[in-house]
């Protein structure tokens, strides 16, 4: 059992970084918090809300809005997972919709929202065993972290793992879809001015190309427990 540190995981999307950061938290025995949830809440309540849609994006009704949204995480008994709840409530299955998918990276813009994640983020982590993944949780959230890591693979690979994912789920969606889904994502993630997805100097590079998740978890563990046994 290693001390209580924060791993952090970033990346472009659809690299497996949640599947892995959930395994690398349950090995260590801390928690996981899974940052792209948030905005994914906060573009379900912008399209509730009518303040966003493929047309349009209404972003100054939005930050008016922002003392009446309350972003936080509860730990779910059933699957042992701490969920993002929106005003209290948790819409897991809605904020995984690709109508989210698709407007999810426009809403990660937004400069004052993001302030009021990173503020949460930063209570999440004050007693650190915390693995939490996302774009700018090694560089922006927690700069400071034990062990960063970034996960990359071509987009081709990410789109194909998403949609056999997404079939598997019996979704009607082709890979075109998702395709450019992930590389508009990954354009508008890369290219914003706050906080762009970018790899933090000191994070490890993983490239998953050719590797399963047994051998993306085997490697991060390795790293970990290499590192704490010679520190
Ligand atoms: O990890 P994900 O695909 O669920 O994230 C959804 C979007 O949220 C992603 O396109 C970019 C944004 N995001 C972000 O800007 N910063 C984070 N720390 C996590 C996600």
């Amino acid at each position: 059992m290693v001390g209580q540190f924060i791993v952090t995981i970033d990346g472009t999307s659809s690299t497996g970084k949640s599947t892995i950061a959930k395994r690398i938290a349950k090995k260590l025995g801390y928690i996981y918090i899974d940052s792209g949830a948030m905005y994914r809440a906060l573009t379900y309540y912008a399209i509730q809300k009518k303040y966003i849609s493929k047309f349009h994006f209404d972003k100054k009704k939005l930050i008016k809005d922002i003392p009446n949204i309350y972003i936080d995480f509860q730990h779910n008994k059933v699957n042992n997972n701490f969920e993002v709840h929106l005003n209290g409530i948790s819409y897991e299955n809605k904020i995984r919709s690709l109508e989210v998918s698709n407007l999810v990276s426009q809403i990660a813009t937004v400069v004052e929202l993001r302030k009021q994640m990173v503020m949460v983020q930063h209570f999440l982590g004050k007693n650190k065993g915390i693995v939490m993944d996302g774009r700018d949780i090694g560089t922006v959230v927690f700069p400071n972290a034990e062990y960063k890591f970034f996960l990359e693979a071509s987009s081709e690979l990410r789109a194909k793992r998403r949609y056999d994912e997404l079939v598997k789920k019996n979704k009607e969606i082709s890979f075109n879809e998702v395709f450019e889904n992930i590389v508009s994502r990954d354009k508008l993630d890369i290219n914003r001015s706050n906080s762009p997805l970018i790899k933090a100097s000191d994070a490890i590079l993983i490239d998953t190309e050719n590797l399963n998740l047994d051998q993306v978890e085997s490697k991060i563990l390795e790293y970990i427990n290499f590192s704490n046994l010679n520190s």
